[in-house]
């Protein structure tokens, strides 16, 4: 193209944006849970070494091609002299991952719109009477609301990437990323004073070596590149709008210290507040909105501390959508010579579409558990059976014969989740892979050139980082292979 390419227009602007694609859902409802389980502060110990060992080499790697080839994945690779099949890195990137990623992730934006403006209204009282699962399950039923509120939050990121990398993207991360900062030390202050809140640090950080398991180091490793968005093009793409002068390792290893920084401090926002109320802590979606709004529940001013807190999942969510959205979009217009806003909106489209089946294949796992609870319940400790047990049986049975007709599952799963595994524990380490391969043993010397923007900036651990494109990261990305195949 004949115009000249956007650029993020500071340094600053490009750590906001690298940062706020990095630190996402991944970070608050899954990283605080894997060091509870596995071993506390061991655990972060070995993830401190993975990010640093494997997820910056990487992170520089794809944001060196990036700069390098100053092209869309899809043909970054051959324009920085690889051999063309080397695009299929990109193609993967963003036509497998980015759109299938972004097709879950804002279903799940779309929920923190509806459950901020619950916090509002009546949430505090229904989880005050116990009820916040049964509340999440209805939600999750009622497909229309679900992907309404998914075409809510996706349109506000459409809108944001159409303004651009520097007066949309870096504009709208200088915002949100500083606001999530505050918001997080607003929430860990409230939580760590609670009374009892000591137990929660208990749980999360006291070092407990017989619980770092080869599972948890597995765990420490696909969370690594989960939550430094590395593998589907995200940085890559950020890294082709980055100027030549910007010392490219520094600003890696900002985003990268930072994404790890809210990663660790989520905890602390999270499981005193957890212990204190008397909760179990879970991971994920049923620790985010079914154990939390009860949490809150019982706080003097929780209302306000629940809405703070779906804020905060809120920008998280929104910054990391626009760095997948950009992907695509940055695709689109160099493939097919789209205006940035036509991009926006073809893309935006296509990724609802995907979204919406994945919401509602959701609902219909929900309201089958939903039905589950309905037959068999707890009474103390009694366990009773409904009188009308079989009839709700029958009804499901019905219901899933129907459903497996008309809405197929994918290995046995529903599609939500079955893009989910097959991304995180396929898709990203491949593709991390195949870029460490490229950059470690087909592109060394230019590599190592534009990290060093060709020599004018110094970079003491060049060596350093190229043993670990080399040697490291494949080594550690195929043991996670040959452990999800089953074979170690
Ligand atoms: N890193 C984000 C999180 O922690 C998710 C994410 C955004 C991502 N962009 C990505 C993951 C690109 C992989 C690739 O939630």
């Amino acid at each position: 193209m004949s115009e000249q390419r956007e650029q993020w227009g500071s340094r600053w602007g490009f750590v906001l944006a690298a940062a706020g694609s990095a630190i996402g859902l991944g970070n608050i409802w899954r990283f605080p849970w894997l060091v509870g389980q596995y071993g506390g502060a061991a655990f972060v110990m070995v993830y401190l070494a993975i990010v640093a060992l494997i997820g910056l080499p990487v992170m520089m790697c794809e944001l060196s091609v990036g700069r390098a080839s100053q092209r869309a994945p899809f043909k970054a690779f051959s324009s920085v002299g690889g051999n063309p099949l080397w695009n299929v890195i990109g193609w993967m990137a963003i036509i497998t991952g980015g759109f299938l990623v972004l097709s879950y992730y804002n279903v799940v934006g779309g929920w923190t719109i509806k459950y901020m403006i619950e916090s509002l209204t009546g949430l505090m009282d229904v989880a005050a009477a116990g009820e916040s699962g049964s509340f999440f399950g209805g939600f999750l039923g009622k497909n229309h609301e679900v992907v309404a509120y998914q075409v809510i939050f996706m349109g506000l990121v459409m809108l944001f990437v159409a303004g651009g990398i520097g007066g949309g993207i870096e504009r709208t991360c200088k915002i949100m990323m500083p606001a999530l900062f505050g918001i997080l030390i607003i929430l860990i202050v409230r939580s760590l004073s609670l009374p009892g809140a000591e137990a929660g640090i208990e749980f999360y950080l006291r070092p407990d070596f017989s619980k770092l398991t080869g599972e948890g180091i597995l765990a420490a490793l696909g969370q690594a590149f989960f939550s430094l968005s590395l593998g589907l093009g995200a940085m890559l793409t950020y890294g082709s709008y980055l100027k030549k002068e910007e010392h490219l390792p520094s600003a890696a290893a900002w985003a990268c210290g930072l994404d790890t920084l809210i990663a660790l401090m989520a905890g602390f926002a999270i499981f005193p507040a957890v212990f204190a109320m008397g909760f179990e802590p879970g991971a994920g979606v049923g620790l985010t909105f079914i154990t939390l709004p009860g949490v809150f529940a019982k706080m003097p001013a929780g209302m306000f501390f629940s809405f703070l807190f779906f804020l905060l999942l809120f920008f998280a969510a929104v910054t990391s959508a626009m760095s997948l959205l950009e992907a695509a979009v940055t695709f689109a217009i160099e493939k097919f010579n789209l205006k940035r806003t036509d991009a926006v909106l073809v893309m935006g489209v296509i990724i609802i579409l995907l979204g919406g089946y994945s919401a509602i294949s959701l609902s219909d796992k929900n309201v089958f558990e939903g039905a589950v609870e309905k037959v068999a319940f707890e009474e103390g400790d009694r366990l009773v059976i409904a009188e009308d047990a079989e009839k709700i049986v029958v009804e499901q049975v019905e219901r899933i014969a129907v459903r497996s007709f008309n809405h197929p599952t994918i290995l046995g799963k529903d599609f939500f989740s079955a893009v989910d595994d097959f991304c995180n524990n396929w898709l990203l380490p491949l593709g991390s892979l195949l870029l460490c391969l490229f950059v470690g043993w087909f592109w060394c010397e230019p590599a190592s050139k534009e990290v060093t923007g060709d020599g004018k900036h110094s970079f003491s651990w060049l060596g350093m980082w190229i043993f670990c494109v080399r040697f490291i990261a494949p080594v550690g990305i195929i043991v996670i292979f040959l452990n999800a195949l089953g074979l170690i």
